[in-house]
This record gives structure tokens, sequence and C-alpha cells, in this order.
């Protein structure tokens, strides 16, 4: 107990953890593999523990590890309330946790509300009822249209490609109703207008939160509502398939989905501790984007119009004061993030020459694949400037080695069912999803002892391996917790910025005594006289910041 008053501490109203925690995601099939299988798990999270807590992290995020026969990594839960074997077992959990707990680092699960797994019992309870069952009612069952229903009830397209429509076989072995799913056929969408799925989920809520969560972070959260009538809908060309780029889609957005928020706000509240709910909405602008974070909603939610905007000092300010401005306009905190297990590593993909919509990835064949040294000064720069900024930031595992892309991943390796559903014309999300390496000399690079991994690691990792970075004082290791340390330090995490004007390719402005500039140009930027640099992104003499080069400095 004395461990977790250690967590407790903030709990005064305005200071809640969530505010200002560095929140690191860890994917768990590819973090820690404890049972050499290939396949990360809970043990292996625990075993590394340590390696977080010397990084400087405030919280852990958890991709899916509930029973789940992983056709979308996870994102298609069959029981809420178990552990995958693959993963272990509810007591590795509550090991896990209470391990986190006594470093003083929280731990928020993921929740995915909108869809369960076809293997779920109440998907397989709805396929044996009858059209207008109860069991049907939990999930999106429609008739057909056409003569005979041979025709899907609309024209909505998955986002991982094709038809957002199955085709059901009745008890009797004839051709029957249709089912919708956002994503795989495997991941039917809940009805959320149904009370009895309403229930479920706050009951799912409180067991975690009972056995001791800070939080969630909400799945889809942008989708669990549907227009009613379900009307047909065109998408905009070459939209965003997860929503981002449009005002109106029937199934993104809907105003519906903030009851349900509010809901589950209520239940946080019966906890202690400051639990927090952080919403995976992909919204077209900052302002619609932070409804979801009005004071009785969600906590927070994460700012993926900042993942999305591309190298470019002006786009980045401009981003950068819509969302002070944006979320602090409902009281909320501003949150930064800049890869996950969804895009294109920050390290790639900030220096990409061509287009790549969100999911679409990069392969053996892809165009314009990133100059990777430039991609890594970027990524450095861009980690160097977000970690200044105020508000929550969320890193993705990987990241602090400075992983690139895994963008060579032989066809026959791919999982994502994005690859699946467009016979592979979208590589998806794989490359971003390679097994850590820890250790240059190690099968799997220690990843496990076995050497088995279940996607294959480029060998090229070994100099990313954290074994190897951990000696590199200039490493992106070593950056990274230079920058947590010193924005704890600091109390970077609150308060607020003023900008200055350092260029029309800078990104620049004073926390206190202490300036950020980020150089987004070709020319190196000078400061002049005076300059005491406290963190560069890359090591540079003199007192000119190189392009694609950031640094935290103070003045005389
Ligand atoms: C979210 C997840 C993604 C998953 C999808 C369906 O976008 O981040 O990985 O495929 O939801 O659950």
């Amino acid at each position: 107990m004395a461990q977790l008053e250690q967590l407790e501490q903030s709990a005064a109203p305005g200071s809640e953890w969530w505010r200002t925690a560095v929140i690191y995601q860890i994917y768990p099939r590819s973090f820690a593999d404890a049972s050499g299988d290939g396949i990360g798990d809970l043990p292996g999270i625990t075993s590394r523990l340590d390696d977080l807590k010397s990084l400087g992290v405030d919280a852990i995020w958890l991709s899916p590890f509930m029973t789940s026969p992983q056709k979308d990594a996870g994102y298609d839960v069959a029981d809420y309330r178990d552990v995958d074997p693959l993963f272990g077992t509810l007591a590795d959990f509550d090991e896990m946790l209470a391990q986190a707990h006594s470093r003083g680092i929280r731990v928020i699960v993921d929740l995915v509300p909108n869809h369960s797994s076809d293997q779920h019992a109440w998907f397989q309870e709805a396929l044996k009822a009858a059209p207008g069952s109860p069991e049907r009612a939990r999930y999106v069952f429609r008739d057909g249209r056409g003569e005979n229903g041979e025709l899907p009830p609309n024209n909505w397209q998955s986002v991982f490609g094709g038809g957002m429509w199955e085709r059901v076989t009745e008890a009797d072995g004839t051709p029957g109703q249709w089912y919708l799913h956002i994503f795989d056929a495997t991941q039917p969408d809940f009805d959320w207008t149904n009370e009895e799925v309403k229930e479920e989920f706050r009951s799912i809520l409180r067991f975690w939160l009972d056995r001791g969560v800070d939080g969630f972070r909400v799945d889809v959260a942008h989708g669990m509502v549907k227009e009613a009538g379900l009307p047909d809908y065109a998408p905009v060309a070459d939209a965003d398939s997860m929503g981002g780029g449009e005002e109106y889609v029937p199934y993104w957005g809907q105003d519906g989905v903030h009851d349900i928020y509010r809901d589950w706000h209520q239940v946080l509240a019966e906890y202690d501790g400051d639990r927090a709910l952080c919403g995976e909405a992909w919204l077209p602008t900052l302002s619609r984007t932070a409804l979801w974070v009005r004071p009785d909603e969600m906590h927070q939610t994460f700012n993926f119009p900042y993942l999305m905007t591309p190298w470019d000092a002006q786009q980045l300010r401009e981003v950068i004061r819509e969302s002070l401005e944006e979320f602090g306009g409902v009281g909320a905190p501003s949150t930064w993030v800049l890869s996950n297990h969804d895009v294109v590593r920050h390290a790639s993909r900030l220096a990409l020459t061509a287009d790549n919509p969100q999911g679409e990835g990069i392969g053996p064949k892809s165009e314009g694949k990133p100059d990777q040294v430039v991609g890594l000064s970027r990524a450095r720069a861009a980690t160097t400037l977000m970690l200044a900024l105020p508000g929550s930031a969320y890193l993705y595992q990987g990241e602090e080695l400075g992983l690139p892309e895994a963008m060579e991943i032989p066809d026959e390796f791919r999982q994502d069912p994005t690859w699946f559903r467009t016979n592979g014309e979208r590589y998806g999300r794989d490359g971003c999803r390679v097994p850590l390496p820890w250790s240059a000399d190690a099968p799997a690079f220690g990843f496990n002892d076995t050497g088995a991994s279940w996607l294959p690691q480029p060998a090229e990792w070994a100099t990313f391996a954290r074994e190897v970075e951990e000696k590199d004082a200039d490493s992106t290791l070593n950056l990274y917790r230079r920058l947590i340390e010193l924005r704890r330090d600091r109390s970077l995490g609150t308060g607020s910025l003023v900008w200055e004007d350092a260029g029309a390719d800078a990104v620049a402005f004073h926390r206190g005594d202490l300036h950020i500039v980020a150089n987004l140009g070709e020319q190196p930027i000078e400061l002049g006289e005076g300059v005491t640099f406290v963190v560069q992104s890359e090591p540079f003499a003199g007192t000119a910041v190189p392009p694609n080069a950031a640094a935290w400095f103070t003045r005389a």
C-alpha cells in the first residue's frame, strides 16, 4: 500500500497525473517475450519494467492482451475479462500491475468497445439465433437489399478494404442477414443503442478498475454510434479511412458517442486515484477532437492532427497553437503523439517523399522511401520539440531507440488484415510492429532466448539495440532520457508557452528561461551570443542549429 500511495499524491483537482504524464505505449506482442514462442507477453513486460523506469515514463498503455483469436493482433476481443494464453494469465497481469505500481508507473489498458471478435460468446449466440432476436440486437444485423437480400444493406466500405457487411448463413442453411463490421469481417460492431451492451461495458470497466488499472485507452472512440437508418455514403476520394479528413461520415464522430463517455466518466469517478479515459478518435479538426474531452467526458484524446502534420514549420506552429487553444478551451490538457502501432514510425514518416495515407504502410515496392539519416535526425528533433510542450505526451515502444519502419518485410510474413483485404495493394501496419531489439548479439536481438519472432527483425537493427544505445551518450535512448528527466525537473508538462520568431523555417518558443527551437528548413539557424545548450537533438558545435535539429537552451 505504501507503494500505491506514491501514485496517489497528485490527486488535487487540476494537478491530476494524466494532465502532464509521459505515457509509453507497449505493444505486448512485440515488446519482450518471456515464453520464447516469438510473441511478447506479460511476464516479458514485467521483466523489463526497470528499463521503463530508467527511461523515466509516468505510465504505460498496453495494447490489447485479452482473449482473442488475434485476427487483428488482439483488437478482436473474444473475452474482455481474461488474458489470452499467448500473453499469460490474469495472475501475470496482476503481478505486472503491482510491479509497475511499485516503481511509480501507472498502467492503462486498451478497451475495444466498438466491436468484438466473431468468436465472442455473444456473437456466436447471435449467429445461432433468429433475425430480430435479442441475441442479434447486440450487434448490427440487417436484411440485405435486392430481391432476395443478396446485396449488402448499404454501400459502406471497411477501413481495412472491401465492403463493411458480411452475410451469414441462417440456422436452416439458407443465406441470411448481414452484419456490420467497420474493420475486418471477424470484428462485428456492437449496437450501442442497446442497453445490454451499455451495461456490459460498464461492468467490463469495473472489472479492470477493481484490479487497479489507472485508466483506459478507448479504441475507435469515434465509431461506436452510427447514423440512424444507416444511409448510403460515398467517401471523398483518398479520404483517410479512419475518418481523419472528412467533415461528415455517418459512422464517425456521431453526437451520440458523447453520452457513452459521460456515462463512463461517472463510472471512473466512483474510484479513487484519478483514473482516466483516453480516446482514439480520428476527426477532421482539433475543435471536433476537443469535444471528446469536455469536463464530463474523457480525460484525454489523442492529438492525431499533430501526428499527421508533415515536416513543415508553418503547419507545425499552427497545429501546436490550435491544440493549446482548443484543448485548453474545454479545460483539458493537450496531448502530443508522433507514433503508434497504426502509423509509419516517425523516424521514417517524417522523411517520406510520397503521400502515405494512414494505414497504407511502406513495403518493398513503395514509392518515396525516406533517407534514413534525415528521418532519424528529424525524428529526434521532433521529439525534442514535443517533450517541451505543455500537456501529456505519448511515446510508442521503440521510438526511444530511433527505430525506423521495417520497410522490407517479405510478403509471406505479413499479418495485418489490411494486406489481405486489399489483396496486397496496401501493406498495412506490420512495419511499425516488429519486435524490439534489446541486445545486438542475442537471439532475436534479446526479444527472447529462442530467436523466434512473429515478424522478422531487420538485420541492421543490431545498431538500435537498447544495450548498444545504453553505452552511447549521444544515442536516441539517452536523448529521450534526458528530455524526460528535464521535462519533469522543469515541470514542462504544465503551464503555457511564449512564441518566438526565429524565422519562417523555425518552430521557436520559450518556457520561462528555457528556449526551444526546431529547425525544419535547409539553412542553419544562428542563435547568437550567450547561448548555453541544455539539450541538443544531436550533437553540434557552435551556436547555429543545423537543419533537421532542435535544441533547448538558455541565454545569458
Ligand atoms: C484501432 C486500433 C487498430 C485496430 C482498429 C480496430 O484503430 O488502434 O490497431 O486495428 O482500431 O480495432
